[in-house]
Order: C-alpha cells, then structure tokens, then sequence
C-alpha cells in the first residue's frame, strides 16, 4: 500500500442536503429550499413559492446536522478523519445574498462547528458554494447570469476568509463548475430562473421540435455565460484568500467521469476526446492554467455562442489560479456516434452502458480502474496535488431490529477504489487525500430521497422526513476506522 501517513481521510457532506433547519436563526431561503422530492423515474421540480402543504421539500428538514453537528462530529473523530468536507450554506451568512451585515447567528454556527473539528484535531475541507445561492439573488439578478452575482458572492467569502482565518486551511470555490454545462440545467447550478428548464433531470428529450430547439440554445448560451462569471468570481476569490492568509489553500472541484469509446471506431475515439475538452478540461484549464483553452473556439463558433468579457477578466483569470486539483468520482460511460445503443444513468450525465461494468441501485455502473485513469489523466496535465473528494455507493441499506446495518455492498465498492488510488499513487500521482461522499446519510441532490444512501452512519430518517434522526453505525463504519488507522493497509 503506497498512501503516506499524512494522507488525509475523511468523508464529504453539502450544507443543503445536510443541515436541515432551512428558516431557523435567521437563515432564508436557498435556491435548494425549491426543490421536491423526486425519485429514479420521476424528476424533483422547483417550486417558486414554497408550498409545504403540497410537496415534500427535502432540503429543509435533511440530517439535521444544525441540531446535531456535536454528536455527528464525534463519531467522525471515532472514525479516525483527517479532514472533513462540509460546504458553507450562503444563505446562514447573508440571508439575501446582498444583505449590508452578515448574520452573526450564521457566522457562530459555523465558527462552533469548525471549533469542534479542531478539538479532535480533523481539517475542515470547505466548500463555498454547494449546489445553492440566495433566492433573492435568483429573483433579482437570474443567478450567475448577472455580474452582479458576482460581487454578493466576493463579499460573502471575504466575511468567510476574515472570520475563519486560523481555523480553515482548503476552501474549494465551488462545488463541480462543470456541472453548469452537463445537467442541462441552469437553475440547479446557476440560479438562473428564467432557465425554461427547472426540474432536475429532465435533461433528456428525445423528440425535439424547432420551439424546443431554440430554447435549448437559449438555455445553453446562458449557462456557458453563467459559468464565465463563476470562473471569474472563483479566480477573484483565490486572489482574496491569498491575500488574507498566505496559508490558504484553494481548490477547484470538478464533476468527474471516465469515458471510452464504446467501439474502436476512429469517430468513436475522436468524440470522446471532444466530450472530454468541452466538459471536463474546459473549466479546470481555466482555473488550473488560467486561461480559455483554444479548442473551446471551435465550440462556441459552431454553437453560437458569445462570451462578453469585460477588461481585465483575463487577467483575472490568470492571477487566480487554484492550488490543488479535487473531483467527485462515482461512473464512467461509453461514447459513441451510434445513436441507438443503450443509455445509462450517472453522476450529471448520461453515458452508453459499458457491458463490462455492473449498475449500482440506482443505475449508476461501477468502474474502480476508472478512477486510477482519471487520476493519472489529470495528474499528467497539471502537475499539482488531488484530492478525490466524492466517491461511494448510494444503495438502500436495511437497518436491523437490533439497529445494525450490514452494508458489505458498500465496503467492497469503497475498497476497489481505494486500491485503484492506491495504484495511481504508484504511478506517481501526487494524491494528497479521499472524501467519500455522505460519510453520514443525506439527501440525494439527483432525486432528493434519503434511501439513496452513502453514509457510514446511518440517519434514522425515510424520504419524507419521518424519523427518530438517531444515528447508527454501519458495518462500514468500524471497516473505515481500521483503514485509516493502518494507513490504508487493512483492507479486508
Ligand atoms: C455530486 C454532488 O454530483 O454527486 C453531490 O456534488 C451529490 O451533491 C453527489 O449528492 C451524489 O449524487 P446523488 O444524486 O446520488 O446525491
């Protein structure tokens, strides 16, 4: 086993699928407050006014790690983590996203929160922005479509930079970039409201006519502007960080999947290496390299699509360059010009089902080797340390009458991978630490139940919220603290 005793274990969670107490302290609403409940077959929707008596609003209730966050923390301490990744919910900070003052109930939270991990000694990993932004920024501004946006969100992590300093080292600006251009879906990660699509997962159409056509463009051009002036607003904030604590550490987080080409066609091979520019390589190049990679021209040329920069945004984008590299992990697909073959399910994206791969639950196919070509695909291109900060198995776990939970499913998927790590730190990747998803359970973001479940500890909570919110240890649970414990020798 190749892992250095200074790798950093841990686990991952997302404020709005974690915290719950969605209106409590102060906070309003985020634009992940919006969303139902959905399920495999049936897509969550946004709702513009919140109507509890009708729909079920998963984000508002979730693990309740707000009333829990003491007990839960421990557990992780028990676990051995290193580091633990939890993302900020803006809306705790400055409930309108352009609030003069920040709200001090907010900045306590989360003050106490970090206080905690610091007494068992366990690194918070931070993301700013997880899958949410004020509403109020959506209605007043369509999101990131505004530059606007963008000055709400500096101010937001100056307030975070200054406050924490001393008790937070690795920030990551914002959760998978790239997921704006993937899910066909710009409020999810934009909170663009006059997106014409703003139910989740309703990426796919199969019969498209001529209105629908335009709209898509429409919706596309918005996005890839969208996403700009995130770029822009996370290379403004690596600067800021830099600036207040030379300590800071800043990351990029990426939505990753494997692609191969599903025959050895040359068209085949030629397509995958242009899904993999225009969805993988395109933001990280930005934010790695600092600048607009060449071959998006061509993209945007034959899409029709016009990116407004203003003056200095190159030279933003230059001189706010990331430190370390991170991505979530869960697939791979199949690329192929053959529009007939099957498709599957995955993390943002629909790829052709790969015959050699087994499904998880929900779909998604299960590829450890991926992982180790991811990681050495990235390492090669940039030449900075990567940290794989999601990754795991969503499945339905039973619990036991006697409160036990026996997830083997879960302990073989985990240990494949961290042997594929494993063997890419062989191949001289610089891999300095592992976040599995949903160390304890939460709310799915695709679907939004709470049986799709990650956790090594298990959340006494069913798709509705009903529950005790009791937290039980599964069988992965006590199989994660002795692989961290032996440095990842002791797999079995
Ligand atoms: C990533 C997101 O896309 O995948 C997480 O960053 C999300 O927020 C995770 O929860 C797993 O997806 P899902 O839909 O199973 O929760």
């Amino acid at each position: 086993m190749s892992f250095p005793n200074d790798f950093l274990w841990g686990g991952a969670t997302a404020a709005n699928q974690f915290e719950g107490a969605w209106n409590e302290d102060g906070k309003l609403d985020s634009t992940a407050d919006h969303f139902t409940l959905g399920s495999r077959k049936e897509p969550r929707l946004f709702t513009y006014d919140i109507d509890q008596d009708k729909y079920f609003y998963p984000a508002h209730k979730a693990s309740d790690f707000y009333h829990h966050y003491k007990q839960d923390i421990a557990l992780l301490a028990e676990m051995g983590f290193k580091i633990f990744r939890m993302s900020i919910n803006w809306t705790r900070i400055y409930p309108n996203g352009d609030d003069e003052q920040p709200n001090s109930k907010g900045i306590e939270f989360y003050r106490n929160v970090f206080l905690e991990l610091k007494k068992y000694g366990i690194e918070p990993l931070v993301t700013i922005s997880h899958y949410e932004l004020p509403f109020h920024l959506a209605e007043k501004y369509d999101g990131w479509l505004s530059r606007k946006t963008i000055d709400c969100y500096l101010k937001y992590c100056q307030t975070l930079f200054t406050e924490y300093k001393g008790l937070v080292k690795y920030w990551l600006t914002f959760n998978e970039i790239n997921s704006l251009i993937l899910g066909g879906n710009g409020y999810f990660s934009g909170g663009i409201l006059s997106s014409s699509s703003k139910d989740m997962g309703a990426g796919i159409v199969d019969d498209l006519d001529e209105f629908t056509i335009s709209k898509q463009h429409q919706d596309l051009v918005k996005q890839y502007l969208a996403l700009h002036h995130q770029l822009v607003a996370s290379a403004l904030a690596v600067k800021m960080a830099h600036e207040i604590d030379q300590g800071y550490q800043l990351g990029c987080m990426i939505a990753g999947i494997t692609q191969y080409p599903l025959t050895c066609r040359p068209e085949d091979m030629l397509l995958v290496q242009r899904e993999r520019r225009n969805i993988f390589y395109y933001c990280s190049d930005i934010q790695v390299k600092g600048e607009y990679p060449k071959y998006i021209d061509r993209f945007f040329k034959e899409n029709d699509i016009h990116i407004e920069f203003e003056d200095h945004d190159r030279d933003i984008l230059k001189n706010g360059t990331v430190d370390f590299y991170t991505f979530s992990y869960y697939s791979t697909g199949c690329v192929t010009t053959d529009t007939t073959q099957d498709k599957t399910a995955g993390n943002l994206i629909f790829g052709v089902s790969n015959p050699y791969l087994e499904k998880s639950q929900w779909g998604w196919q299960i590829d450890p080797h991926g992982l180790r070509y991811f990681l050495n695909e990235i390492y090669d291109r940039y030449h900075i340390p990567i940290m794989v900060v999601e990754n795991g198995l969503g499945q339905d776990d039973k619990l036991e009458e006697d409160k036990s939970i026996h997830d083997d499913y879960r302990i073989d998927y985990l240990r494949e991978h961290i042997l594929a790590m494993s063997e890419a730190i062989e191949d001289g990747v610089d891999l300095i630490g592992y976040t599995p998803w949903g160390c304890i359970d939460l709310v799915a973001a695709s679907t939004g139940e709470m049986k799709k479940r990650y956790g090594f500890i298990y959340v006494d909570v069913d798709d509705y919220g009903n529950g005790t919110y009791q937290r039980y240890k599964k069988d992965s649970f006590y199989w994660y603290k002795k692989v961290i414990e032996s440095h990842g020798e002791n797999l079995k």
